[in-house]
């Protein structure tokens, strides 16, 4: 897709400022600092627009970019940040599943995962309850820039053995390089024509 516009349109922590159901939804769901706000700017071709951090926890909030006005990018609060209070934690998580949950115009969910890690308990739980749910799952391996060709598809077989996901399940990304855009692209194109 050519991204001349984009636009944060609403940030919300509570369904009545989520947009009305309209465009559909590509939601970015992992674990803090795996990467999502930063594959988002990836995915529209720009630095900043939605914000990224070194530290984890940075994005506290259910953020909607309207993509040429066809979709919403959503880019949600990573799970799993150790130092996060668990009340802080439970709050997210209820913020993230109210989402996902009932979302009518919620096309597809892409998973992120750390290309050089094994799932943790918290990607199994979300992985599991996506699938639950009959969520479209699209999974992207982050941060492949991190490792050797090689290890890239070492991971690749790991994290696929370990969420026993099919052949080809799997987009390596990186943020830095860019690899792995227009494939994701590609996949988001097709989920919206039917
Ligand atoms: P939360 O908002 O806290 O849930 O995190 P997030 O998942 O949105 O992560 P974010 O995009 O803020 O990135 C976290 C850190 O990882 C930042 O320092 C990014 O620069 C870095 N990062 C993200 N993607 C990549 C990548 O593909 N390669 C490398 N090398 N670093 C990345
Ligand atoms: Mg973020």
């Amino acid at each position: 897709m050519v991204v001349n516009n984009v636009t944060l349109e609403a940030v919300a922590v509570a369904k009545d400022q989520y947009p009305i159901e309209s465009y559909p939804e590509i939601a970015f769901v992992g674990r803090s600092n795996v990467g999502k706000s930063s594959l988002i700017n990836a995915m529209v071709y720009r630095k900043a627009i939605a914000r990224t951090s070194s530290t984890p926890g940075k994005t506290r909030t259910i953020n909607f970019y309207n993509v040429e006005d066809k979709l919403y990018f959503v880019d949600l609060p990573g799970y799993g940040y150790a130092k996060t209070s668990k009340s802080e934690s439970a709050k997210w998580g209820k913020m993230i599943e109210g989402y996902l949950h009932k979302r009518e115009t919620l096309k597809r969910v892409v998973l992120l995962l750390d290309i050089r890690h094994e799932p943790s308990d918290n990607d199994r739980i979300m992985y599991e309850w996506l699938r639950h749910y009959r969520k479209e799952i699209i999974i992207a391996a982050t941060k492949a820039d991190k490792l050797g060709k090689q290890q890239v598809q070492k991971q690749i077989a790991v994290i696929k053995k370990a969420l026993d996901l099919p052949d080809n399940a799997i987009i390596p990304f990186s943020g830095v390089t860019k690899n792995g855009r227009d494939e994701l692209w590609g996949v988001i194109e097709d989920s919206l024509s039917y």
